[in-house]
């Protein structure tokens, strides 16, 4: 057996040595134990797998599972097993509840279970698994829908794309790899402002996409009340979330520093504002385009979280010059909630947002260096970047150059 081995024995014994040495820090839920895990897990499969199960996977196994999964959002299937509370789900009675051909059926459920998305209990019975669960709630369930609808093909036309044009950086929001996809001239804003049933899914899936890991306001993080906690007088108000999607940054903040007095304000663009109704206690409602002047003067805080990232340096400029005007200098602050791509060991949750952002954007993801030159171009000066773990988002915090 020995001769016919493919991977290095003794690479996947380090890491499964590591692995096992890292037990209690993960049990413990020590800050970052639960990343470093994942991504010595994530190596060890590269290391154990052969060639040609690399390319099953990357080839068949996740498109499939990815496929299966949204079949399975569209027939409602995680929610009918979420109904039997844990207990076994027959294809029969799903066959009934989805009405589809039971062949198709029982294939789907064998693919997904096969890939851990739903747990098979015996001979044609399936039940949930947390992820199955956590599919039936919009936030996570949408993250699939928009990804498979309106992300992935673009991703996937990217080489094609790079192709035609002699690969050249994409640069051009109205001329790149989402309107190569997707056959229109509109930049991914525009376009998805006129799919309602897209833009509903994507709004969802931004509240969705960082939960479970720290945020910027988890203590250990940014020191939120040292920072923006010490305030001249109550008057002006506490923060302000730009394009700050349904509100989610403002609740987390507000559940995590309920310390913390002065109005918060959520602002984006109206069809947005529209979808989340009524605001939760204490946090209000702005319709705001952020190529406008910033109508709310003096905040403590202005937040832009993943907001600069869809934009080329040109409007991103554009959207800072519209907020420095109203900070008050010597005491506002910009916090800027973004990855920072490390100059070596980049890991993977920015390195392909880094693509995922070429695809729908023509943009990309920014260093350190280029982060400083950006908001330093805007008359700005970082007074700090905290960063938790690599993988997770950085706040960079910055004021107004006097
Ligand atoms: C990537 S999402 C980030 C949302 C939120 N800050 C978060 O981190 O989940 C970008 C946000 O910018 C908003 N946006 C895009 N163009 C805008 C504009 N011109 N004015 C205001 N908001 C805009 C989008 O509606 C969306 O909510």
């Amino acid at each position: 057996m020995a001769s016919s081995t493919t991977y290095s024995t003794q690479i996947a014994a380090d890491i499964l040595g590591t692995i096992a040495a890292s037990t209690e820090a993960v049990v413990q839920q020590r800050p970052g134990a639960r990343e470093h895990v994942l991504a010595l897990a994530y190596k060890l499969v590269s290391t154990l797998e052969t060639p040609s199960e690399t390319v099953q996977r990357m080839g068949w196994t996740e498109p499939a599972r990815f496929a299966a999964t949204q079949m399975a959002i569209d027939l409602k299937i995680f929610e009918k097993l979420e109904e039997a509370h844990n207990a076994p789900v027959s294809l029969v009675d799903l066959v009934v509840s989805t009405g589809g051909d039971a062949a198709l059926i029982a294939r789907t459920m064998k693919h997904l279970s096969a890939t851990n998305i739903i747990s098979e209990i015996g001979v044609d019975e399936y039940a949930s698994t947390p992820i199955s669960t956590a599919l039936t709630i919009p936030k996570f369930r949408d993250g699939i829908s928009y990804l498979y609808n309106v992300a992935g093909p673009s991703l996937h036309s990217i080489p094609a794309y790079l192709k035609k044009t002699g690969y050249e950086n994409p640069g051009n929001i109205a001329d790149g790899p989402f309107q190569f996809a997707h056959k229109t001239q509109n930049p991914f804003f525009i376009w998805l402002a006129e799919r309602p049933e897209y833009a509903e899914q994507f709004n969802n899936y931004m509240s969705g996409y960082r939960q479970g890991k720290l945020s910027w306001c988890d203590e250990g993080f940014y020191p939120v009340a040292e920072r923006i906690g010490q305030r001249l007088n109550s008057e002006p108000p506490l923060l302000v979330d730009v394009g700050g999607g349904l509100g989610h940054d403002l609740l987390e903040l507000r559940t995590k520093h309920p310390e913390l007095s002065g109005r918060l304000i959520l602002q984006d663009q109206a069809d947005v504002i529209k979808q989340v109704g009524n605001p939760e206690k204490g946090i209000e409602l702005i319709v705001h385009d952020f190529f406008t002047p910033q109508p709310v003067k003096g905040a403590k805080a202005y937040y832009l979280h993943s907001v600069l990232h869809d934009w080329d340096d040109a409007r991103c400029l554009k959207i800072l010059n519209n907020i420095i005007p109203a900070m008050s200098p010597g005491y506002s602050k910009l916090l800027v909630n973004e990855n920072v791509v490390p100059d070596v060991g980049a890991a993977w949750p920015i390195t392909s947002m880094d693509w995922l952002m070429m695809a729908l954007g023509a943009v990309k993801e920014r260093t350190e260096k280029q982060w400083r030159g950006l908001l330093q171009q805007a008359g700005l000066e970082v007074t700090g970047i905290w960063t938790y773990e690599q993988g997770t988002e950085s706040l960079i915090e910055a004021e107004v150059a006097i």
